[in-house]
């Protein structure tokens, strides 16, 4: 390390405890700081510097847990990692979707901008880190081709995917409406893989910021009739497990200092 190269310090985002649980039962030398009203855990995961953070439910409350990691923790990445729907076709409860970009499915100001488009931005999509999204598939696919290990709680003959990710404040609970939400984003252009609550938010306060931005989503449940009941028992049953194996694949193979 050149004498004024510092670590870098990496952020984990998810959304809920039950998803963070696994990875703060191995951070080493964790010490808790609330800001904003939010626990923060600083330490070390797998040699690196980390800070592990709740975005909670929704955009606006992800934008602020984003903003104090980056703002008050200086944090240099975000990694986000946590669950979605499915909505494209083969895209399958246990799947990961690594995202490519991201889009705000609820997002509409027209006619004064083309719906979907983040006024004074003029751009509806905002991308992901490639080199940082890189290492995430990697780490992704490393740990999802470990899966038939007997001692894994990942499912097997899971697939991992990259692609767009829509976000909206809206937990999509029905066919009809996520198939209304497909062909809306269709007629602009758009394809989303999954649908879920934070990501583009969280994608929009790195640009701002430029810090570097990545995250996985696994996939809890098909956006469907019976989202609500597949939801609840993907997240306390195994979602933990797929950030704590793909976490440690990403922790291992990022560079010492940033
Ligand atoms: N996160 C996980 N499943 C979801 C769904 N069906 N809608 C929105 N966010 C989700």
């Amino acid at each position: 390390m050149t004498p004024d190269a510092r670590p870098s310090l990496t952020a984990i985002l998810s959304a809920l405890s039950e998803e963070q649980s696994g990875l703060l039962e191995q951070l080493k030398g964790a010490k808790k700081k609330t800001v904003a009203g939010r626990d923060f855990w600083l330490g070390q995961l797998h040699d690196q510097p980390v800070a592990l953070g709740l975005s909670r439910i929704g955009k606006v409350s992800a934008t602020l847990t984003a903003a104090v990691l980056i703002g008050h923790f200086g944090a240099s990445r975000i990694v986000f990692t946590g669950v979605a729907g499915g909505l494209a076709p083969g895209v399958k409860v246990g799947d990961v979707v690594v995202a490519h970009d991201f889009i705000q499915h609820d997002l509409d100001a027209s006619p004064l901008f083309p719906r979907y488009e983040v006024p004074l931005y003029g751009r509806s999509c905002f991308s992901c880190d490639p080199a940082l999204t890189a290492l995430l598939k990697q780490a992704a696919d490393r740990a999802l081709a470990a899966s038939s290990h007997p001692a894994s709680q990942l499912l097997t003959g899971a697939q991992v995917h990259c692609g767009l990710i829509a976000s909206g404040d809206r937990f999509v609970s029905s066919a009809a409406e996520s198939s209304r939400l497909q062909s809306a984003l269709a007629d602009a252009g758009h394809t989303a893989l999954a649908v879920e609550m934070e990501g583009a938010a969280v994608a929009q306060v790195c640009a701002d910021y430029g810090v570097a931005f990545a995250a996985m989503r696994t996939i809890s449940d098909r956006a469907d009739d019976t989202a609500h009941i597949d939801f609840p028992t993907f997240v306390a049953d195994v979602a933990s497990q797929y950030a704590q194996r793909i976490m440690e694949e990403l922790m291992r193979s990022l560079p010492e200092t940033g």
